[in-house]
């Protein structure tokens, strides 16, 4: 574990390699992605309910032309809102989120919620295994996806496409065992959302590296420059095993939403 560094990757079951901590965008403006990209993040996340996408392909954009790096260096993602579920509002919505985001292709494009029904769900990863398959995006999976919504995409005859990533609330206080283990057992990656409890809780490194010792992908936010370098200095140090299992604290306290328990 002490070997992972700020260049680490996990690979996706797409086969892609997916950096070990990312930069979440959800209130963050053009200048904080672009922040963050100079301080080291490799991977941004948005989604089209934030409406930053255009931000963040700036963002992108400016980095890239400044810094000479290159498209594949960046990991990119974004999300489709359950408003859009269906297959031809999905595929309108993939179109939408690289038309605004000037780009080529999306690195990671995520269902951002089960709430909708069973079909809607289901001819969502349809468009997305089509937007896939059309070289519009490398890697397909969900966020705040329950083990009954994994297990009714792996049940469903016309899956081609397994997914790559759950993206869910997780911290110490909100373990969802359960769920990440049904991940990691089908080689799900699972990306830990508001990692930081957005503040509610502090000791920020500790809460990152709680999550990358997990084997968790955490996406912390901020806005402020001299946070976003910090929230990536967690790579210097390692919790031990006694403070893991003090951090083992089996408790529910949601503090965004939760859709992994709708039974749409
Ligand atoms: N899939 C989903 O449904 C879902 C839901 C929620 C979030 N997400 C994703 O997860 C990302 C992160 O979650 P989040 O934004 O909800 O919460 P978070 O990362 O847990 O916390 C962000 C908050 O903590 C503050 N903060 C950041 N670094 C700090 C530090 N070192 N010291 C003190 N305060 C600090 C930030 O303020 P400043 O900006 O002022 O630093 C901001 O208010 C989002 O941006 C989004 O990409 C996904």
């Amino acid at each position: 574990m002490s070997a992972l560094t700020v260049q680490s990757t996990l690979k996706l079951p797409s086969g892609a390699e997916i950096p070990r901590i990312g930069f979440g965008a959800y209130l963050a403006n053009e200048e904080a992605v672009y922040n963050a990209l100079n301080a080291g993040y490799r991977m941004i996340d948005t989604a089209e309910y934030y409406r930053n996408e255009a931000e963040c392909g700036r963002a992108i954009a400016r980095w890239l032309a400044e810094t000479g790096n290159k498209r594949e260096d960046v990991f990119y993602f974004t999300k489709v809102w359950h408003d859009h579920h269906g297959y031809s509002a999905t595929a309108q919505a993939i179109d939408n989120s690289l038309r605004r985001a000037k780009l080529d292709y999306i690195d990671l494009y995520l269902i951002h919620s089960p709430l909708s029904s069973r079909d809607l769900r289901l001819e969502t990863w349809r468009a997305m295994q089509d937007a896939g398959k059309a070289g519009k995006i490398k890697s397909i999976g969900v966020s705040n996806y329950g083990i009954h919504h994994l297990q009714e995409l792996f049940d469903w005859p016309q899956l081609e496409i397994q997914p790559s990533v759950n993206q869910l609330e997780v911290y110490p206080w909100l373990p969802r065992t359960d769920i990440v283990s049904f991940c990691h057992e089908h080689g799900i990656v699972v990306e830990a959302y508001s990692p930081l409890t957005r503040g509610e809780r502090f000791k920020e490194h500790i809460l990152i590296r709680w999550s990358l010792q997990e084997g968790l992908v955490p996406i912390p936010k901020s806005n402020d420059p001299e946070r976003i370098r910090e929230n990536l200095d967690v790579f210097g140090f390692s919790i031990s095993n006694d403070d893991m299992a003090k951090l083992d604290i089996k408790r529910y306290s949601p503090i965004v939403w939760d859709p992994t328990t709708s039974g749409l």
